[in-house]
């Protein structure tokens, strides 16, 4: 939903990244709302693996989140170049699922876990990011507003990594987390998404009706990714905590700084030491003269979708 830029705060001396709502989307109430959601959201989470929330500004009618830069790939970006290996994956898993542990012990769930929406940092670190459309969960209970911010996420994300209840529009809690972590957990072992679909209603049909080929996946975590994608969410597992002891039984204990130093080379990113792009300086020296906006009236860049997701400023550096 938000276009998100690499720029620089001259007071503190310290890269940043500044997420925006489209211009399309700055006058929508429900956006608005959604964004200064995420803000509060971020702000009340104080966890290594979630990108931390500096502020939220407004300039000329826009409002913008100040955010942790975070470096490195998104794991979808990581995924495109094939499946991971178990012991890859379930670093990357464990991180995700405390970073999900954390939201859901504050009482947030997050309703849009997929693989753009986790980084790997060159040191190896997972963070996770995107809270936009995360929601409270009293409030999640509420049939009215799922079925709302359901229709609002079918719209904005990609609703393959959506559980059946999130799919139906109907009440989603924590559970439906555990869905997509699932879903994460099948993708980076196998390379390919849990459910597929040409269209919407083929997707939707594909998450409500069939399962995966769980025998494609290494027998150690064959369990828990199948207790993770149950369609009855009364049949996964009730916490994300469950679903993480289980990985960890699982996981080898020798090795380990080995493991490390292959994630750190498997994720060493060389765009990274480039220059940011045109559009990014531009926006950087807007920051450093208070001029957030341009002379020219118009955003800095337009943010193209791809097949899997959108890409952003920061993306195509
Ligand atoms: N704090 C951050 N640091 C670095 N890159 C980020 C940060 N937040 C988001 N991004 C990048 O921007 C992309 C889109 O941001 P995201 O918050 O997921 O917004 P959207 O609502 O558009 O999906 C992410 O996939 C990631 O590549
Ligand atoms: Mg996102």
């Amino acid at each position: 939903m938000g276009n998100v830029y690499r720029a620089s705060d001259t007071r503190l001396g310290r890269e940043i990244a500044i997420k925006t709502l489209p211009p399309a989307l700055a006058r929508d109430p429900a956006a608005l709302a959604r964004f200064e959601r995420e803000a509060r959201f971020l702000a009340s989470l104080n966890h290594p693996n979630i990108a931390t929330i500096y502020g939220i500004e407004e300039h000329d009618g826009g409002r913008f989140l100040i955010l942790e830069l975070v470096p490195g790939e998104t794991l979808e970006a990581v995924l495109a170049r094939g499946p991971l290996s178990l012991d890859q994956t379930l670093k990357i898993a464990l991180e995700v699922a405390t970073a999900l542990e954390a939201a859901h012990e504050a009482g947030i769930i997050h309703r849009d876990l997929k693989p753009s929406n986790v980084k790997i940092t060159p040191d190896g670190r997972v963070k996770l990011l995107d809270f936009g459309i995360a929601k409270n969960l009293p409030s999640a209970t509420d049939a009215s507003s799922a079925a709302t911010v359901t229709r609002v996420g079918m719209l904005i994300g990609t609703p393959a990594y959506m559980s059946p209840e999130q799919i139906r529009g109907g009440e989603v809690d924590r559970r439906s987390d555990i869905w997509s972590f699932g879903c994460l957990l099948y993708e980076m072992l196998t390379g390919r998404r849990a459910f597929k679909g040409t269209t919407y209603i083929e997707l939707a049909d594909a998450i409500r009706n069939t399962e995966p080929d769980f025998t494609a996946l290494p027998e150690r975590v064959r369990r828990v990714v199948m207790h993770c994608l149950k369609k009855d969410p009364t049949d996964r597992f009730n916490n994300i905590g469950d679903a993480r002891r289980e990985l960890q039984e699982g996981e080898p204990s020798a090795g380990r700084s080995g493991i490390f130093a292959a994630i750190i080379s498997a994720f060493r990113n060389p765009r990274q030491e480039r220059q940011p792009s045109p559009p990014v300086l531009r926006l950087v020296s807007r920051w450093r003269g208070d001029r957030l906006f341009p002379r020219r009236r118009r955003p800095p860049e337009v943010v193209p979708e791809n097949s899997r997701g959108q890409r952003t400023a920061v993306d195509q550096r």
